[in-house]
């Protein structure tokens, strides 16, 4: 195995996951897989930061023993409890018996409780500092981004910032760092993981990112626990979070999310897109038997808009747009307007339950539902278009 540094005495010894493709109990779909980024501090003490999932652990020991004994680390530093990090804990003890964990206080609550064990550890909180030699372990705690016991460490000597989940991504490549990997492909990806798991938190997302420029830090690597490491250029990262956080990324952009039984919810789709082409507004259609969820919720993080279509199903809606709404209350955007469509053959319902989770999940609803007797004719798709048309009115008039 080839040792990979990230900046002078720091070397990755994490492991990479190709064969992952759901996350977070298959909420998160991860098309091209994961890696599970652990960092290895040298220097007068030895520091490990982080560890793997626990299947992996055999490689993240070897990736160590390439560098150093195991035995010889000072310190374990757990930025966060997740088992992705954390379940390799108890191994990496076992073989530095000497070594003192160090975590948050809620970090220690949660890692002990999870492996039935009391390691020596240190509880840390921001400002806190341990000195390796020449090099300084500084601590940020960041709760929520995005459990209550996530932490950032940094390296100031260094300008290395080793933010745990924060700024990752879930891309299995054999490119480290953000000068090895296509661009595009990072950014979407990155976008999709903050979509997915830091939307709820966008508050607090701003807040940390303002402590972190009130306090000075120079940051050259962001070293996340997930994917690309940030060499190149960290500050497109720093400045995609400030934009995916404020809202400001939302363009007057909208998403048609349907499923259909039969084609005639998918036909209302069709034409009540054209009603905002016609209009000048960008739109996608997104079926969502045919598109991971989390994808939707990616292209959520950039658009206004969301229009939610559902044929009628025993008086509700199907299981897929049931998901999706589901997962929309959970995150909680902010600033988006959204509408109900569908198809229904007798007594309906399904528009009323997308109506009304749109309105739990704080998405303003900007019309009234569309709702199709069986299928639509000429008439319906008339109406349809129009549907389309006043999305796109209420895009484009300010509120
Ligand atoms: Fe929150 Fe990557 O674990």
């Amino acid at each position: 195995m080839e040792k990979v540094q990230v900046a002078e005495g720091v070397y990755w010894v994490g492991v990479v996951d190709w064969d992952r493709r759901t996350f977070h109990g298959a909420h998160h779909q991860t098309p091209v897989g994961t890696t599970y980024n652990a960092y290895l501090v040298v220097d007068e003490k030895i520091a490990l930061i982080d560890t793997v999932y626990r299947p992996f652990a055999d490689e993240l020991i070897e990736r160590i023993s390439q560098i150093v004994d195991p035995s010889d680390i000072d310190y374990l530093v757990a930025n966060h409890g997740e088992p992705d990090h954390s379940s390799s804990i108890p191994l990496v003890m076992d073989l530095a018996k000497d070594a003192t964990l160090v975590c948050t206080e809620k970090g220690e609550a949660s890692i002990t409780t999870q492996y039935h064990s009391t390691w020596r550890t240190q509880t840390v909180s921001s400002g806190d500092q341990i000195s390796l030699g020449k090099k300084t372990l500084a601590f940020l705690e960041a709760p929520m981004l995005h459990w209550p016991d996530s932490m950032f460490t940094y390296i100031p000597e260094l300008e290395l910032l080793l933010p745990n989940d924060a700024f990752g991504q879930h891309i299995a490549s054999n490119g480290r760092f953000d000068d090895q990997v296509d661009e595009c492909k990072l950014m979407e990806e990155a976008r999709g993981y903050y979509a997915n798991i830091l939307t709820p938190f966008s508050g607090l997302v701003l807040k940390k990112l303002e402590e972190v420029q009130k306090a000075g830090l120079k940051i050259k690597v962001v070293a996340p626990s997930h994917g690309i490491i940030w060499r190149k250029d960290p500050g497109k990262i720093i400045s995609a979070y400030a934009r995916w956080a404020s809202g400001e990324a939302a363009d007057n952009n909208v998403i048609i999310a349907y499923e259909t039984m039969w084609g005639g919810t998918e036909a209302m789709a069709r034409m009540i897109l054209e009603g905002m082409t016609s209009s000048g507004i960008k739109a996608r259609m997104m079926k969502l038997s045919a598109t991971p969820r989390s994808e939707v919720i990616s292209e959520l993080l950039e658009a206004r808009g969301i229009l939610i279509g559902s044929p009628t199903l025993n008086n509700g809606v199907s299981p897929q747009v049931a998901e999706l709404l589901s997962e929309l209350r959970g995150l909680r955007f902010k600033g988006r307007i959204g509408a109900a469509f569908g198809c229904y053959g007798w007594g309906g319902g399904g528009t009323k339950v997308i109506t009304q989770a749109l309105e739990k999940a704080g998405i303003k609803v900007a019309l009234p539902s569309l709702d199709v007797n069986w299928h639509p004719d000429d008439r319906a798709l008339g109406d349809c278009l129009e549907f389309g048309a006043k999305m796109a009115d209420a895009l484009l008039t300010p509120e």
